[in-house]
């Protein structure tokens, strides 16, 4: 049964950054750089490169930096080039999203009200047909962008929401939102349910969320009638998890490596990983995997 093509990703990308402050007082944490990269570049590539035609950033209004990064600045290229920087003019302008090729919208979440809101406010910037979401903190690398499986993943199931999954130690299933497991067939994981940060004695299973999901527009009339749930937020699992039984939902197995980049230690896997695919930091890298542990101050 074909679903329609996926013409939308989402970027919820309001949120306040409160496990990086100070370094997010000024500065969204989305612009936060894995070495040279901000963030919320790899979301904007990944989206690119699994053929959607719109991104719709759900933002706030004292995070207009995320605005000035992820548009071309011509300017700026100009004053490159005439400084003999023609490269990085180049680059530059890859990077950034060329409103010829992708239309990009920007729509304010005024109010810190969950995961499951910021959606929402996207609703009326959206094409018709399923939309993608990606939360740029959770940094995905492979071979194959997680994004672009899962579309393709998407039009052979019967399930109308799919959403990226992991196995986390039993400790950890209150971070995520965790699936209710009935049966697995390849990378695809059935559920008939999903609760979001549950206690670890009565979670359903270890088998969690991570931010990547492909829904059926059906999501957007769930999350109007969505009453606020874990957190006092309006959670995006409550809504998927409401009409499970008539949209049916599935778990994917991703093929690539991902990265909890709203923590320090995952911020920091993730620069350690990208660094050791890169032979620029070979000294650095050698320097630190030869020192011994630094010794207890006495
Ligand atoms: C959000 C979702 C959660 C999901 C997680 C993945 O939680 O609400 O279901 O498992 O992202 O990173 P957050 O990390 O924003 O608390």
């Amino acid at each position: 049964m074909s679903k329609g093509p996926v013409r939308t990703a989402i970027f919820p990308v309001a949120g306040l950054g409160t496990r990086f402050l100070p370094a997010t007082k000024a500065t969204p944490k989305e612009l936060l750089p894995v070495l040279d990269t901000p963030l919320i570049q790899f979301a904007i590539d990944e989206a690119r490169d699994a053929g959607v035609e719109r991104m719709v950033f759900v933002s706030h209004p004292s995070k207009s930096a995320i605005e000035r990064y992820v548009m071309d600045d011509a300017e700026l290229r100009a004053t490159l080039r005439d400084r003999g920087k023609a490269k990085l003019a180049r680059d530059l302008h890859k990077a950034a999203i060329d409103e010829d090729d992708h239309e990009v919208t920007f729509v304010m979440q005024h109010d810190p009200l969950g995961l499951g809101h910021a959606v929402l406010c996207a609703r009326d910037a959206v094409l018709p047909g399923p939309v993608a979401v990606i939360l740029p903190d959770d940094l995905i690398v492979g071979q194959k962008g997680c994004l672009s499986e899962m579309i393709a993943a998407y039009q052979d199931i019967a399930a109308g929401h799919l959403v990226a999954t992991i196995n986390v130690p039993r400790q950890e299933v209150s971070k995520y939102g965790i699936l209710s497991v009935v049966g697995q067939t390849g990378p695809f994981t059935k559920a008939d349910g999903m609760v979001e940060k549950p206690d670890p004695k009565d979670t359903p299973s270890t088998t969690a969320v991570v931010g990547r999901y492909v829904l059926d527009p059906c999501i957007f009339d769930a999350l109007a009638r969505q009453t606020p749930g874990a957190g006092g937020e309006v959670q995006l699992t409550d809504a998927i998890a409401k009409d499970i039984l008539t949209t049916g939902l599935a778990g994917f197995q991703f093929s690539g490596q991902r990265f909890d980049c709203g923590t320090k230690q995952g911020m920091l896997s993730a620069m350690l990983h990208l660094a050791r695919h890169d032979p620029a930091f070979d000294d650095v890298l050698g320097v630190f995997l030869n020192q011994n542990p630094t010794p207890n101050a006495a």
